[in-house]
């Protein structure tokens, strides 16, 4: 039988579920030396590094039994896996957000809004029942009301820094974002004990880290 694979998001969860892991008391020197390593040895499990929609797929599919990933994500992709406890950390907020100054409700003609998450601003826009045309865009979705693209867009907000530095504002908050812990739903079955056994230490780890 395989070890339980952990898929973890790359880049800003990272060093936070590194944190995680140690104060969980695994060793985690395999993560600590990863190189140019994708997956990684930590105890007994395997630590899968990968974009964030694809620990959704890995996840999903049962590739990985354990994903680390932020409720954004989970949002966007709608994935059939057990979303089991809030980590805590990678805390953001989605947000509706224009040209500062500028009204975005002025006026009648449809809005055009940018969004890495279309999935997400279709839904936002939709509890409103207002038409909009969502335009994708892959990152930086602040340039696309700065270079005329869009009339707002729908992203993440962390620090409000890059909102801030490009003379955008805030329009509304949509709701609030933060690291989850989701589990395959046949693993869970098939591997019920070592997955509660992970779950249980990561509550604990959460009450030291608070
Ligand atoms: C995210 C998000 C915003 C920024 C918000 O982008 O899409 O652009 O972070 O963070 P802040 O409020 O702290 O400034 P990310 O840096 O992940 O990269 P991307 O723009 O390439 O998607």
């Amino acid at each position: 039988m395989r070890p339980i694979r952990i898929a973890l998001t790359k880049g800003r969860l990272e060093n936070r579920a590194l944190n995680l892991f140690q104060t969980m008391g695994l060793d985690c020197t395999g993560m600590i030396k990863k190189g140019r390593k994708l997956i990684l040895p930590v105890e007994d499990y395997q630590v899968v590094l990968a974009k964030a929609a694809d620990v959704i797929t890995y996840v999903e599919h049962g590739a990985c039994d354990i994903g680390i990933v932020g409720k954004d994500t989970i949002m966007e992709c709608d994935a059939k896996v057990y979303e089991m406890t809030d980590l805590g950390f990678g805390k953001c907020c989605f947000a509706l957000a224009g040209k500062k100054g500028v009204d975005f409700y002025a006026g009648h003609s449809e809005k055009i809004i940018a969004t890495k998450y279309p999935n997400v601003a279709k839904k936002f826009f939709e509890e409103k029942d207002m038409d909009v045309n969502i335009i994708k865009i892959e990152g930086s979705v602040e340039l696309a009301p700065l270079l005329g693209l869009a009339d707002a867009i729908v992203d993440i907000v962390e620090t409000g820094n890059t909102i801030r530095e490009n003379d955008l504002e805030v329009i509304e908050e949509i709701v609030p974002i933060s690291a989850r812990v989701i589990v395959n739903i046949a693993s869970m079955k098939l591997h019920k004990e070592e997955i509660e056994a992970f779950l249980a230490d990561v509550e604990l780890a959460k009450e030291i880290m608070e």
